[in-house]
């Protein structure tokens, strides 16, 4: 009778739970995967080009961007594994390694997330498409993430603007980018 009862639990158990990723959702959050580690990439390279032109502390932002982007890829990973699909890891693009300056760099931050938050908007769509709502929650971490990156590149890129990208201010901006430290995010 025990025995029984623990079937029929499971049995019930088993049609409540949320279904499996699609292939199409499936291929999208992989993609996403591809660009979050690409994003990494080409922070590491931003920090690394920064750390040739004696900006110590924007090395050190750009070096905790790397770390952040590595922390939006493992979430996906994680999610994709939770959901029942498969990772599948493609080749990361070779970043740029060559810039004009510290204003030409953030401006690149800038670009590339905003390109990123379109991607995610993009991936909302497709989970409602597939109207798989698991999905669309899981992603509204990286909508609310998105906006806080977008806000915090055009504060730095405003600052950066108004000193012209060199002086003393500069110096001084770069000793506050050396404190910044990574933190994994609170409830993701
Ligand atoms: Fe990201
Ligand atoms: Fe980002």
């Amino acid at each position: 009778m025990a025995f029984k009862g623990l079937l029929s639990y499971e049995l019930s158990n088993k049609q409540t739970q949320t279904k499996m990723l699609n292939k199409r959702l499936e291929g999208e959050l992989n993609a996403q995967l591809n660009a979050e580690l690409y994003s990494a990439y080409l922070y590491l390279s931003m920090s690394g080009y920064l750390a040739t032109k004696n900006l110590s502390g924007f090395s050190n932002w750009m070096k905790v961007q790397f770390e952040e982007e590595q922390f939006h890829a493992m979430k996906l990973f994680q999610y994709i594994i939770d959901r029942g699909g498969r990772v599948e890891l493609a080749i990361i693009d070779k970043p740029q390694s060559e810039w004009k300056g510290i204003l030409d760099i953030f401006e690149d931050v800038q670009a590339h997330e905003e390109k990123v938050s379109s991607m995610i908007n993009n991936l909302v769509d497709v989970a409602m498409q597939e109207k798989d709502h698991a999905t669309v929650n899981m992603l509204q971490w990286f909508v609310a993430e998105q906006v806080e990156e977008e806000a915090s590149v055009s504060d730095l890129l405003d600052q950066l603007r108004l000193l012209g990208g060199q002086g003393s201010g500069l110096f001084l901006l770069d000793r506050e980018a050396k404190q910044r430290v990574f933190t994994p995010p609170a409830g993701a």
